[in-house]
């Protein structure tokens, strides 16, 4: 491991924008098949599932991924894999999404079936918080083109849930941008708002920079991809004067062929312009991810020194749900490593 790969290591970094099922690499996939196919998957099939070219691919192979997690020793196994690959990186904090939307649409559109599913969910966040001092939040997702009465069941749950588990942080929207915007979710942001809920939402990732005008006007407090601010000073302006965190994430935006390279990504363009940008990997398994990498990438592909990587890292702690007191803790900790 070069001298860089090792700092970046060492520095306590928080992970704001990971999907659990994206995580899922091809051989759990295939012990995951063999739980539950007929005839299971071979290896090479399950890796040629995550060979895709554009937006479109990778949703579909999203998909294929969630149709095979459906048990909560599913989800734990999964969570538990996530956990052990980010305390590896040196990772002491998750905010990790978990596609609710896609188990009500594809599975089960009884809201309950979640209750299990977080039960295993959350002895994997127990135990890696005892054996891994790897701490882990909750964000519930819901797909945006899916019919919006699914969604308010996901932040319904999410509500719920909330009340009595405070690692169930906040809310989010993932799927389809081209097909659906955010004004339809005004209210649900409203009302998950009220429940206490932290609001999140992709904007701007395969869309133009209306897309994150219209995410910003329902209130959403963090930002994922917002790869299309670039084109609009204003909103980069905006952007600054608000402080609004954005949960960036380079190289799945290069895999999905939605921004043509690493160095090509606006990531250091934000940074001078002093947006508060943090770096994520979003789904590491299908896109050869991590974030451990994605700072590496910073570094080779656009010149982050370490003090920028410093920076980096720290604004991931300021961007995330943690409470004031521990982000003090960690900021602490991140400006002393070396
Ligand atoms: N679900 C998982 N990853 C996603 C992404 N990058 N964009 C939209 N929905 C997603
Ligand atoms: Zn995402």
């Amino acid at each position: 491991m070069s001298d860089i790969e090792s700092f970046i290591r060492r520095l306590p970094k928080a992970e704001l924008h990971l999907h659990l099922e994206g995580t899922v690499t091809p051989a759990t996939l295939v012990e995951l098949s063999r739980r539950h196919d007929a005839a299971p998957i071979t290896l090479p099939e399950a890796e040629a599932l995550y060979h895709f070219t554009d937006f479109n691919g990778f949703l579909l192979a999203f998909k294929a991924v969630s149709e095979r997690l459906l048990t909560p020793a599913d989800y734990e196994l999964a969570a538990w894999r996530m956990a052990q690959r980010l305390a590896e990186q040196g990772v002491m904090h998750a905010e990790v999404y978990i596609s609710v939307g896609v188990i009500y649409h594809w599975r089960n559109p009884d809201p309950d079936c979640f209750d299990p599913i977080f039960a295993g969910l959350e002895r994997a966040r127990l135990r890696a918080e005892i054996e891994l001092n790897l701490t882990l939040y909750w964000i519930l997702d819901a797909v945006r083109h899916f019919p919006l009465d699914e969604t308010e069941k996901v932040f319904h749950k999410a509500a719920q849930l909330h009340a009595s588990h405070p690692s169930v942080v906040g809310i989010g929207l993932g799927g389809d941008e081209r097909r659906c915007g955010s004004e339809p979710f005004r209210a649900m942001y409203a009302r998950a708002k009220e429940a206490g809920l932290r609001l999140t939402n992709h904007a701007g990732e395969t869309t133009p920079p209306q897309a994150i005008w219209e995410a910003l006007s329902i209130g959403s407090e963090r930002l994922g991809h917002a790869l299309s601010a670039i084109d609009d000073p204003q909103l980069m302006d905006h952007l600054k004067v608000r402080g609004t965190p954005l949960e960036l994430n380079p190289t799945s935006n290069v895999r999905t062929g939605v921004c043509p390279s690493f160095a090509a990504h606006p990531l250091r363009r934000y940074f001078e312009a002093g947006l508060l940008v943090t770096i994520n990997s979003d789904d590491p398994a299908f896109f050869g991810s991590a974030l451990a990498s994605e700072y590496l990438l910073a570094h080779t592909e656009q010149g982050f020194s370490r003090d920028e990587l410093r920076e980096l890292a720290a604004n991931s702690i300021r961007a995330s749900f943690l409470p004031d007191v521990t982000k003090r803790s960690w900021l602490s900790q991140i400006t002393e490593a070396h």
